[in-house]
């Protein structure tokens, strides 16, 4: 409403001022907000807004734009009450409304290829709670704005559509892509974010920006840039006016040559830009009036302030007719041989800390409403879930989780989180006593990926509270690293569960080093209810005798006549020779299939005569097409114990790669392969080292990878939906973001691997798929973060990376099944806590409560709790969500529908109000702007039905996500 005025017949040149403003990059956010280590980056967020308020106060055209959260959060907290006032002015209040208008609005412009949905819609959420608590509806932003992110993901679209964003500017997109939608005209158009739900929900308006994020040439006059001012006065030296005039007259023409309105939209900033603010505002100023000036000359242009939903309204007023895209902006290269498809891998144990923290946070989020306020202040003491929600905000960046930072704030990243860790460990602790009875020594182990834990190597007993996350019941393989040989296990109802002690591994030994010194690991199954958890006791049992010894060790056997794993869903064969998977048969399907897996290295290349780009944190470019092998063979025996059963691979030769294929008698997987991964880098080669799949399927060069662990993309080898690909790189050009599965199949039979954290994928022979899995370079890609991605870890030998692997062999029609829940059981994963001494009845009577469900019933199969978390101090917020696709599950693939008034048992659901995906606006009062695709038809507004439907029947249909806000009556004092 409040959009400054344009002329009609004449070219509008929108001026949108504005900031990039990375949350963390070669400083840490903190560094960014106040300006410290300028030495590094001069860099102050907090000088930017000061300066940009004071510009906006004296004058009604000018208009600025804000965008990250996260830091105008750090500056809003500093402000007097009378600046407070003056900011809200210029937001929402006449004759100031409009003038500072926040755009994006998430807590940090998010990173789209390394993004799980559930941390990405967190994040958005996390910043529009803050803009709407403080600044009403005018604060609510209408455009989404990822200038700077490295390719852009289909999925995001759709979430961004979803949240309510009338259209969505970016900036950076392959650079034969631009070039190709430049000549159409095509640099603005209808992006249709998912084929599941109906148009026009997912549809968002989306356009490239025409600079990157940058001015024009020669048009930057921010302190930081060294482009001339506007001299305008004739009786001084260097008088420049004409000249500008006339170069931006032309610019702005050939601009509008590539666009198809009468408007165009000009980015003026970049990079902590606005520090002095009236660098900026001093010389558009006279922009605009000597440009403007010359309409009475005849010019047609029109230099005005704007901000982009101004610009992108009066796109939507043209009524033009505008074509749809249906594929995504994946890989990104700005140039050939520059494809940015490295970062997809690059850091991946931050991503996998990035990805446990996310399940941490939810396991947090949830337990903070079933205990409520007890879980805040309890016998553990004072505790939030708001320390590791900004920490998962801040890690989402484009440059935090993406691993494109400097080593010292990759390693602010990880502190922040785990100081959130140790926040919500003490509010998970409370909860626990509130709901269970376990009151002393609760005990987190965060080092269980080494077998290293304090308690259990120590105690004598201890009991296992197993929390699950899920909407449904799991069975989960406990493993603990233990000193002892024989110990007892009993479940919740007293009953003895089975349990087998094993050797902790050499390899794992020499992994952790001086972190622990378990000997033996403790396995048993244990199961957790919905939404809720379960207690197991163990005590270890006297020095054992001999006998029991002997009865109780795993059998440790040479992998000799008997090659082959098998439980009742699968049976899986080794070659003899050289010790690797040969076959995988899935017994209840009828179906096998000859594999072979093995790890290879590609060599990093540093830059060679066809150019001189080196693969870096940001770039992957391999040397040659073919990677090398890292071992041909593998030394191989079998654990086989009643609860696991265990394939170790030792590689020969070199000691970097390791691989342990598990399979529990009641998974339904064709195991779960491990692997270590370590990448030397003491020779003078970088390294890139994947995990390579080789199958006789016929594939016919296409394959399919997830986008930010939702739908599924086709991706096809060489070739792009949209322009006629000219490959450079035949390896690094076809990589593609897999969050968290990649496939491949033919007409009959489909082999899925589920990842644990965002890695490069791809298909570079039919039949085959690979993922990288780590990488260590000694070179810098000259993008800016300047340092060789070259992780040291903590034993400056190379960072060692341990991951999992979980492979799939089903048929085409019935892999969804098996992979969608399998997926969400992963980053939903059960967590662990331990308690020594006795369990008090802490407040629900006089028995202490050892297994707990807040469902009343468990929620189907293909429906997903994705969000419980206390929203303010009267409601809570709750996400439900169809986990499947259109037609991809013959049982799961229809719409499905909820009792949300019966769904919980632990309290009573006593109002419910449907929102928007980022939980800032009321469903039934959302409003989307309507675009026309086809010639004869009208644009179709979106219409948001509300949620007038009873909440006895909440209909969700396949990938739809509902959101709402509400209020609840706990059951139980
Ligand atoms: C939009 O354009 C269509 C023709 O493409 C025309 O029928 C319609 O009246 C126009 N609407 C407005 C509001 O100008
Ligand atoms: C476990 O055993 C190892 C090796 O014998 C020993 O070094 C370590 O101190 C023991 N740990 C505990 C907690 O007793
Ligand atoms: C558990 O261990 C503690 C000390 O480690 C001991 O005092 C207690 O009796 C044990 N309880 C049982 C049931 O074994
Ligand atoms: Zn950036």
């Amino acid at each position: 409403q409040s959009c400054p005025a344009t002329k009609a017949g004449k070219l509008n040149v929108h001026l949108v001022p504005h900031t990039h403003d990375d949350v963390g990059w070669l400083k840490t956010v903190d560094q960014y907000f106040y300006g410290s280590r300028n030495e590094i980056q001069h860099a102050g967020v907090q000088y930017i807004l000061d300066s940009v308020v004071s510009q906006l106060q004296s004058d009604p055209t000018k208009r600025f734009i804000y965008v990250e959260i996260a830091f105008f959060y750090r500056w809003w907290r500093m402000q007097t009450d009378q600046i407070k006032q003056t900011v809200k002015q210029l937001v929402n209040e006449a004759p100031f409304k409009g003038r500072l208008e926040f755009i994006n609005g998430g807590w940090c412009m998010n990173d789209e290829a390394s993004t799980h949905y559930n941390s990405i819609i967190d994040q958005m959420t996390l910043g529009f709670q803050f803009l709407q608590y403080n600044f009403g509806d005018c604060g609510r932003p209408r455009v989404a704005w990822h200038i700077d992110p490295f390719g852009h993901s289909r999925e995001h679209a759709s979430l961004f559509a979803q949240m309510g964003f009338d259209g969505f500017f970016f900036g950076r997109l392959d650079y034969q892509d631009k070039r190709a939608r430049e000549m159409q005209k095509e640099m603005e158009q209808l992006w249709r974010g998912s084929v599941n739900l109906e148009p026009p929900f997912a549809d968002l308006f989306t356009g490239v920006l025409p600079n990157g994020y940058n001015p024009p040439s020669s048009l930057c006059w921010d302190g930081s840039c060294s482009d001339p001012p506007i001299m305008d006065d004739k009786d001084l030296e260097d008088y420049n006016v004409d000249q500008i005039v006339k170069y931006f007259i032309s610019i702005a023409h050939a601009q509008a040559g590539v666009y198809r309105t009468n408007h165009i939209i000009m980015t003026m900033g970049s990079d902590f830009q606005y520090e002095n603010a009236n660098l900026w505002y001093k010389n558009m100023d006279k922009l605009i009036k000597h440009v403007n000036a010359q309409q009475s000359n005849g010019s047609n242009v029109n230099v005005l302030y704007s901000t982009p939903s101004c610009y992108l309204s009066e796109l939507n007023k043209a009524n033009l007719t505008w074509s749809v895209k249906t594929d995504d902006f994946f890989p990104y290269a700005d140039g050939p041989h520059q494809f940015w498809t490295g970062y997809f891998t690059s850091r991946p144990a931050l991503k996998r800390y990035e990805r446990m923290s996310n399940n941490f946070l939810q396991v947090c989020n949830q337990l903070e409403v079933l205990a409520g306020s007890k879980s805040r202040e309890g016998p553990f003491g004072k505790a939030d879930s708001f320390t590791l929600k900004e920490a998962m905000a801040v890690a989402q960046h484009h440059d935090a989780v993406s691993g494109t930072e400097k080593q010292h704030v990759a390693d602010d990243y990880a502190k922040r989180l785990a100081a959130g860790w140790s926040r919500c460990q003490v509010l998970v602790s409370n909860a626990l006593a509130s709901l269970s009875g376990i009151k002393q020594n609760v005990h987190f182990c965060n080092y269980l990926n080494v077998s290293a834990c304090r308690l259990t190597e120590a105690a004598s007993n201890f009991t296992v509270v197993l929390y699950n996350p899920l909407p449904r019941r799991v069975t989960w393989n406990v493993r603990l690293p233990m000193n002892g040989t024989s110990y007892t296990v009993t479940d919740p109802k007293g009953k003895t569960v089975p349990n087998k002690v094993m050797q902790v591994s050499a390899f794992t030994k020499q992994v952790r080093q001086d972190k622990g010194s378990a000997v033996n690991e403790l396995v048993f199954q244990a199961a957790a209810p919905a939404l809720g958890f379960s207690t197991y006791s163990v005590s270890r049992l006297t020095e054992d005798s001999l006998w029991r010894r002997l009865a109780q060790r795993a059998q440790k056997t040479q992998l000799g006549d008997s090659l082959q794993l098998q439980n009742e869903y699968y049976k899986v064969t080794f070659d003899s020779d050289t010790g690797l998977v040969s076959q995988i048969e899935n017994l209840h399907k009828g179906i096998n299939l000859p594999i072979t897996q093995n790890f290879y290295w590609y060599n990093a290349s540093i830059g060679d005569a066809k150019s001189s780009q080196a693969s870096g944190a940001y770039i992957f470019r391999p040397d040659s097409f073919n990677p090398l092998l890292i071992s041909k063979t593998a030394k191989t025996y079998v654990v086989k114990t009643r609860i696991i059963k265990k394939k170790k691979k030792k590689k020969k030769k070199k000691k970097w790669q390791d691989n342990v294929v598990n399979i529990s008698n009641s998974d339904r997987l064709a195991g779960t392969p491990s692997y270590l991964s370590t990448a030397p880098c003491r020779d003078r080669w970088g390294k890139e080292i994947i995990s390579r799949f080789k199958t006789p399927l016929q594939t016919n060069a296409t394959f399919y990878t997830d986008a930010n662990g939702r739908e599924i993309l086709q991706r096809r080898r060489d070739y792009r939906a949209t322009w006629k690909l000219e490959q450079t790189e035949p390896v690094a050009g076809n990589y593609y973001p897999v969050n968290s599965r990649i496939y491949i199949k033919d007409g009959k039979q489909q082999l899925t691997v589920l990842t644990d954290r965002s890695q490069g994928g791809s298909s570079i022979m039919d039949g085959s798929f690979e993922l990288m899995l780590h990488r260590r370079l000694l070179y810098d890609d000259h993008r800016g973060v300047d340092e060789p991605l070259s992780e040291p870890g903590d034993y400056n030998v190379g960072l060692v990376v341990r991951g999992k692997h979980i492979l799939f062999l089903d048929t085409v029609d019935a892999s969804a099944d098996l992979h969608r829940p399998q997926a969400q059981q992963e980053f939903m994963s059960p967590q662990i806590v331990l308690s020594t001494g006795q369990q008090y009845p802490y407040w629900m009577g006089l028995k202490s409560v050892k297994e707990f469900s807040a469902l009343a019933e468990e929620l189907p199969r293909n429906v997903h709790l994705l969000t419980l978390a206390q929203w303010d101090a009267k409601s809570v917020l709750i996400r439900l969500e169809h986990q499947f696709e259109k037609g991809e599950s013959t049982n799961y693939s229809q719409p499905v529908t909820v009792d949300l008034m019966k769904l919980f048992s632990h309290f009573m659901v006593t109002s419910l109000v449907e929102m928007s995906l980022g939980a800032n606006e009321k469903k039934d009062a959302m409003k989307r702007m309507a675009w026309r695709v086809t010639e004869d038809q009208e644009p179709v507004e979106p219409r948001f039905s509300s949620g007038r439907e009873s909440i006895s029947a909440i209909t969700l249909k396949p990938m739809e996500i509902r959101t709402f806000l509400a209020t609840i009556q706990y059951l139980y004092s």
